[in-house]
């Protein structure tokens, strides 16, 4: 039998190394060489990729796919799709899951892999019965994870549901890389013997274990394995696609791909990775079997590494990755994959860079623990549960069923706005309002690739900074320096802590303002929400941390803020 390949290298594969920053004029030169190796499919959407293109690159997702499909004639283009999450982090009405859908098969779209983060299948159910309405291949697919809850029997269940629900194939997701090989051969032949559909398995070298595994899955009896060009290969993404179809090759279980063939494209990939090199972490290079303990998927990791840099706060990644699988104990074992990966990950960093354990909690895991992201897949700690929602009940529904339709007055809004110039746009807009608007209004920049400047060595004083804030006894005091040598160094005190009035609230964290949620005037409880600053992917609720009257609001909604920048006065009752 033949194993077939799904190469990643246009989504997964970028997404886990670089921040999903590939831009689509490097992927198109390769295209009609890609085109005729005979891959089962390319992975080239979706995920991450929707939201860089509008957030980071200025680049239109709906015209890179059609670009893609402009040059790739004969192999099958694959998207990740998180189901009713869509390429989000919430879930969307039904109407928005249609609509983005038919949008994505008219643009290009043949096959479709459909994941829950939770494995809850009522939330994939609406994305598969559109999928299959537009004839596109569905591939069903199970979150792999270890947890006290999660059984290989438990898994092949999951797969026997999702044939019946019309799937044509199945994907085994390994998002973190902890599948073991015998756990890989175990679950496949699990699998086998439960569908008759083909079984894809999905894995990361984040362990460095995921070449061992395939091998293993193919002695099992795997279909599809999934792999990415050297150059992007290893570390957080697939093992190489020259490598896995060199070690079949001359076994029952060849690839039949011509390795020639293979070698070119590598070598093209290797020119192209040069110029991210830049965005390369020696943490998502390397392999780390400490993955198999805090089980941090490799797209996770290098946005938590990220993150913690923006929040200055590098130094407490080692805590964070201890905190990880705490929370996620807490929460009922969820699989770490998006969203849930960002909603234990961001727990995780405010649970450390708090005083204490969810003191501050983001609206993601309240809405978690109300049961509005679907069933936990494990029971959840209720002293955790009680502190966050308090007495309120989970609902007991699936979550899309309480959601109205959007897509009308999304349309009517963006009519107003002048924003909508193609159907796809209404699709953007849906997903993300806030950045959509700025990139449908053309204000978005295209990020630099030029690397970040080395901090310099010599002592050049002209180059040096004019002012900065130095902190002395936990006074912080806004140091200026002269450009003239010579001149003495003026010290004087901080700005805030004699002009920032008495009540102001202020970001506790580097992010955009999404909301602002009071007017001038306006009368405030302690504890109100105030504001929404989302950072880090989340959203964060702002809350006043006394009652009083909102005497100035110095945001705006979608200002980018740094942590400590003031957001608004609310003057306290109590004077
Ligand atoms: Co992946």
């Amino acid at each position: 039998m033949t194993v077939f390949i799904t190469d990643t290298t246009l989504r997964d594969a970028h997404q886990s190394l670089i921040a999903t920053r590939m831009r689509t004029k490097d992927m198109l030169p390769v295209l009609d060489r890609m085109d005729k190796v005979g891959f089962f499919s390319l992975e080239v959407w979706g995920g991450a990729t929707f939201d860089s293109c509008i957030r980071y690159l200025n680049e239109d997702p709906w015209e890179r796919l059609r670009m893609l499909r402009d040059r790739v004639k004969k192999t099958r283009l694959q998207m990740l799709l998180r189901g009713q999450n869509l390429v989000g982090y919430r879930h969307y009405p039904d109407d928005v899951v249609q609509e983005f859908i038919h949008m994505s098969v008219k643009n290009g779209i043949d096959v479709f892999r459909i994941f829950d983060a939770l494995n809850d299948l009522r939330n994939m159910e609406s994305s598969i019965r559109a999928a299959k309405q537009y004839k596109a291949h569905v591939q069903g697919t199970i979150c792999y994870t270890t947890s006290p809850v999660h059984t290989i029997q438990g898994f092949a269940s999951m797969a026997a549901e999702l044939e019946k629900m019309g799937c044509d194939s199945i994907c085994i997701k390994d998002m973190a890389g902890l599948i073991s090989p015998p756990a890989a051969a175990e679950l496949v032949k699990a699998i086998k013997s439960r569908v008759k559909i083909p079984v894809d398995l999905h894995s990361h070298c984040s362990s460095g274990m995921a070449p061992m595994s395939y091998y293993a899955a193919a002695e099992a009896g795997v279909d599809i394995l999934d792999t990415a060009f050297s150059a992007f290969s290893w570390g957080t993404s697939q093992p190489p696609t020259e490598s896995v179809a060199a070690a079949l090759k001359d076994t029952p279980y060849s690839t039949r791909l011509d390795l020639h063939l293979l070698y070119e494209i590598g070598e093209y990939f290797g020119a192209v990775s040069e110029k991210y090199r830049h965005l390369l972490t020696s943490e998502a290079t390397r392999p780390n079997i400490n993955v198999l303990l805090h089980q941090i998927p490799g797209g996770m990791l290098s946005n938590l590494v990220s993150q913690l840099r923006e929040q200055n706060a590098l130094d407490k990644l080692g805590a964070v990755l201890e905190e990880v699988p705490r929370v996620r104990a807490d929460l009922g074992y969820p699989p770490l994959v998006t969203p849930t990966s960002q909603l234990v990950g961001i727990q995780a960093v405010l649970n450390v860079l708090s005083e204490s354990r969810y003191k501050r909690v983001t609206k993601e895991v309240q809405d978690y623990l109300l049961g509005y992201y679907g069933r936990p897949p494990g029971p959840v700690n209720d002293e955790v549960k009680k502190m966050v929602i308090g007495d309120r009940e989970p609902i007991g529904v699936r979550p899309a069923d309480l959601l109205q339709p959007e897509l009308e007055k999304l349309s009517s809004d963006g009519k107003k706005m002048g924003i909508l110039h193609k159907e796809e746009d209404l699709i953007t807009y849906a997903l993300n309002p806030p950045i959509a608007v700025k990139f449908l209004r053309g204000e978005i920049k295209e990020e630099s690739l030029e690397p970040p400047k080395a901090p310099a060595t010599s002592v050049v004083v002209p180059e040096m900074p004019s002012e900065f804030s130095v902190e002395v006894d936990g006074e912080i005091f806004n140091v200026k320096i002269s450009p003239v040598i010579g001149k003495p160094v003026e010290v004087e005190k901080p700005k805030k802590s004699r002009e920032v009035p008495r009540g102001t609230i202020v970001a506790p964290m580097s992010g955009m303002v999404l909301s602002i949620r009071v007017k001038v005037g306006a009368n405030v409880k302690e504890g109100d929400t105030v504001a929404m600053i989302e950072a880090m992917k989340m959203r964060n609720e702002i809350h006043s941390p006394h009652s009083g009257i909102v005497k100035e609001i110095m945001a705006y909604e979608g200002e980018v803020v740094s942590s400590g920048d003031p957001l608004m006065v609310v003057e306290p009752d109590d004077q």
